[in-house]
């Protein structure tokens, strides 16, 4: 089972105390890697024999882990307090399939109390090598779990950011609904990857493409951004037109290689139609497309 599935389960069995201390574990993550026990007496108000016995829960659950120095708390425990957060305002009902363990997230179908389907996103930067994520990002390696937890809180932070301008912008993104922490929740687009389309499942290549650049030029002229991480593998085809999703790596207009990096978006979904389908594209051109200085590809 997954940290997620983990974290939806246990929720369910979660005592007002037992929040209590992992709110009090996730307020010290910024200070300490291992929270002592006298620290989260004063943050939790609880004497030490209930403590101990709640910390004993949530490490058994896979919240926190227990080291000579005190405790800390992992990405099943932060799950647990995003989960809950959305259960609350019934957002979240029930979890379903996973449909995406990518990289740098797990994605989940989740249903609400009216009924509705939809994403969650949960980020896990750091859970695989840290050299796949160091060429898309520019932080230094962090040493810590607690830095871990805080670098996907961030990741969610500007997913949230690059999702709401780019809807401002008319591009077609997964309507964004609520985050919280380290997870971001949005509306499901019922397509496949562009890259596990087969050649007959798409009709019209070249029409696709320039919706596809349509919408990193919508976001580069009125939303002023670059998605930064655009490929066949960040992009949904529903059978009629493209989704963009993935935007926690999107950069300004003022950023120093904003020029190189949508060259490299641009170039990667020119390539993609190349290869498949043999479409050949003017890079130059398409990239004055997408940046608005001329009307056609
Ligand atoms: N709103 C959505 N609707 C439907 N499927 C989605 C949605 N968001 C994400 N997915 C699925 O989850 C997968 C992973 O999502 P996303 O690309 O945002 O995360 P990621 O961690 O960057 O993945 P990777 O590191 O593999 O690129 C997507 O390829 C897609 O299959
Ligand atoms: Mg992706």
């Amino acid at each position: 089972m997954s940290s997620a599935q983990i974290a939806s389960r246990a929720i369910k069995e979660l005592d007002p105390e037992d929040v209590k201390v992992l709110h009090g574990l996730e307020k010290t993550i910024t200070r300490f890697e291992s929270i002592p026990l006298q620290i989260l007496k004063k943050l939790t108000g609880l004497d030490e024999g209930k403590l101990v016995f709640r910390l004993g829960r949530l490490n058994a659950l896979g919240f926190v882990i227990k080291s000579q120095f005190g405790y800390t708390l992992v990405s099943a425990g932060l799950d647990a307090l995003a989960l809950r957060f959305f259960v609350e305002r019934g957002l979240i009902s029930g979890m379903g399939r996973s449909i995406g363990m990518g990289k740098e997230s797990d994605v989940y179908e989740v249903i609400s109390d009216a009924g509705t389907r939809s994403v969650i996103k949960f980020y896990r930067i750091g859970r695989i090598s840290f050299r796949a994520t160091r060429a898309k990002r520019s932080y230094s390696k962090p040493e810590t779990h607690h830095q871990w937890l805080q670098i996907n809180i961030e990741a969610a932070r500007k997913e949230q950011e690059g999702l709401e301008r780019a809807l401002a912008a008319a591009v077609t993104t997964p309507q964004f609904i609520a985050r919280n922490r380290h997870a971001v929740l949005m509306s499901e687009v019922e397509g496949m990857m562009l890259h596990e389309c087969r050649k007959g499942e798409i009709e019209k290549p070249k029409l696709l493409m320039k919706e596809i650049l349509e919408n990193a030029r919508k976001a580069y002229v009125k939303a002023k951004m670059i998605n930064g991480d655009l490929s066949e593998y960040n992009i949904l085809f529903d059978g009629e037109k493209p989704w963009i999703i993935d935007w926690p790596q999107y950069v300004n207009l003022d950023h120093p290689n904003a020029l190189e990096i949508l060259a490299r978006d641009v170039k990667n979904t020119t390539d993609y139609f190349q290869r498949k389908f043999g479409i050949e594209t003017d890079l130059t051109k398409a990239v004055q497309y997408v940046k608005g200085e001329k009307t056609k590809i």
